[in-house]
């Protein structure tokens, strides 16, 4: 017979493992969202404060609540089996989010908790004690405590509600007070853009959450664009699982970016954030997860970049899907990728139709034309014969010189490097600056000629 012995992980260094499987304040922030959204809030505040000079991060819903009993057990790293069958509208499903996600920034995490029957309870994990202890020793406040705990952070409950409050968060620590601030700004505008991006399904329609950054209500943003001008909806489909529910994919046409105002090219990420999140737009029961890339579907395309594809995929496909605890990866299992090849097909042709169509009109200037031959399908770049410019210089040169000057303007033309030109604006098209170009050493080098 062999020997069961038990070796239950050692807390002390179970904690600094559990504390980076990952999570990135964004992500981390979501996953308590997620648990605001799933106890069916209405209002969700989130807000980034300096307590005693120290950085706090409180997340507070009118959800549901819990019992005083659910809070302790809530606070279990696994306190539910992710076996279980939840209801379609449950984002959890390893019974761990809201600890793993609160330990990955901080070493402190306190839940209040209120149900429409009973009195806020609350209870603390901290890291310091554990470590200290060796054993996870959670601490449980009494009800004079709660209240000292909603009086410090400024917590008001009204019939229902979870808080959900972070203290000595990693990344903030040793900063001075004066420059805190600033820190603690420049993080909040970055998860403004992630939750209104990541959760946007959930403050747009009839049951609308309303979520408030420090008192600020947040507005959505859809990816897709869905109702600016030059918005173009491609093709959908449908299709039922045997676990239950159905995925659904449906295919987005952006509106060309000169159709854009500032503001939603800003939301973007400007334009060559366009090109670089094309792809798809994955989403969890509603919760954006995955937003952009084509994951082997097909290449990133300068052209293709308009094209999204929305596809929604419900949580009892969690273990096909190959969901995590952090819920910000999936994986796409082979028989949806082959019918999303055929899906995208379409679009992509479509972007590329907008994109080309501006293109003639645009792209061409002064000093270039676009020649493009509908018959034999060839587009090429030329220089402009018609140049103000070139034919003045034209007019000065005598035959000679000026057959030599337009053989050398036939293989500009010829030699653009227009493959590395092409890799480069759909890979890194930011750092191209064509408008900065010094062209001393040339004149100079000119010079020299001339005086000879
Ligand atoms: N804001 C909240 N309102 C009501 N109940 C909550 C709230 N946050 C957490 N809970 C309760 O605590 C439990 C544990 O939350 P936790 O995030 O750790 O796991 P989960 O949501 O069940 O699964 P996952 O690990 O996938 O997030 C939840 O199942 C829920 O019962
Ligand atoms: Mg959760």
């Amino acid at each position: 017979m062999p020997e069961h012995i038990d070796l239950s992980p050692n807390p002390k260094s179970h904690i600094k493992t559990l504390a980076r499987i990952g999570y990135n304040l964004n992500s981390a922030i979501s996953d308590i969202i997620d648990n605001s959204v799933t106890a069916e809030s209405n209002n969700i505040y989130i807000e980034i404060d300096i307590i005693d000079e120290k950085a706090v991060l409180i997340i507070l819903d009118d959800g549901y609540g819990m019992t005083p009993e659910t809070l302790i057990d809530s606070m279990r790293i696994g306190c539910k089996d992710p076996a279980d069958i939840r209801n379609e509208f449950d984002l959890g499903r390893f019974g761990s989010g809201m600890k793993m996600a609160s330990f990955s920034q901080a070493r402190k995490l306190t839940v209040i908790s209120k149900d429409s029957n009973s009195k806020p309870q609350s209870a603390t994990w901290d890291l310091d004690l554990v470590e200290h202890e060796n054993a996870w020793k959670l601490i449980k406040h009494s009800e004079v405590e709660t209240n000292d705990l909603c009086s410090k952070f400024n917590i008001q409950f009204g019939k229902q509600g979870t808080a959900i409050i972070w203290e000595n968060i990693g990344k903030y620590d040793g900063y001075p007070v004066s420059e805190l601030q600033a820190v603690l700004g420049q993080d909040l505008t970055n998860l403004k853009s992630y939750v209104r991006l990541h959760f946007h399904k959930f403050m747009e329609g009839k049951r609308a959450i309303n979520f408030y950054f420090n008192y600020q209500k947040l507005e959505h943003f859809d990816p897709f664009l869905r109702s600016r001008s030059g918005y173009q909806e491609g093709p959908s489909q449908k299709f039922r699982v045997k676990k239950g529910g159905s995925i659904e994919l449906r295919v987005h046409i952006l509106p060309h970016e000169s159709k854009l105002t500032k503001s939603d090219l800003a939301k973007l990420g400007g334009t060559d954030q366009i090109t670089a999140n094309q792809g798809l737009y994955v989403y969890r029961a509603n919760r954006l997860i995955i937003s952009g890339g084509w994951f082997g579907l097909t290449r990133l395309s300068q052209l293709g970049k308009l094209a999204r594809v929305e596809v929604n995929v419900p949580t009892s496909l969690d273990e096909e899907w190959s969901t995590d605890v952090k819920k910000s990866s999936l994986e796409i299992p082979h028989k949806v990728k082959a019918k999303l090849k055929q899906l995208i097909r379409e679009p992509i042709k479509r972007s590329q139709k907008t994109y080309r169509y501006r293109g003639r009109l645009e792209e061409a200037n002064a000093f270039w034309k676009v020649n493009e031959n509908e018959r034999d399908k060839s587009i090429s770049y030329e220089i402009a014969k018609d140049n103000t410019l070139l034919k003045h210089l034209l007019s000065t040169l005598n035959n000679e010189q000026a057959s030599t000057l337009i053989e050398y303007l036939k293989n500009l033309s010829a030699e653009i490097p227009i493959h590395h030109i092409y890799e480069k604006m759909s890979s890194e098209p930011n750092q191209i600056n064509q408008n900065d170009i010094s062209y001393t050493d040339l004149l100079e080098g000119l010079k020299k000629l001339w005086n000879k």
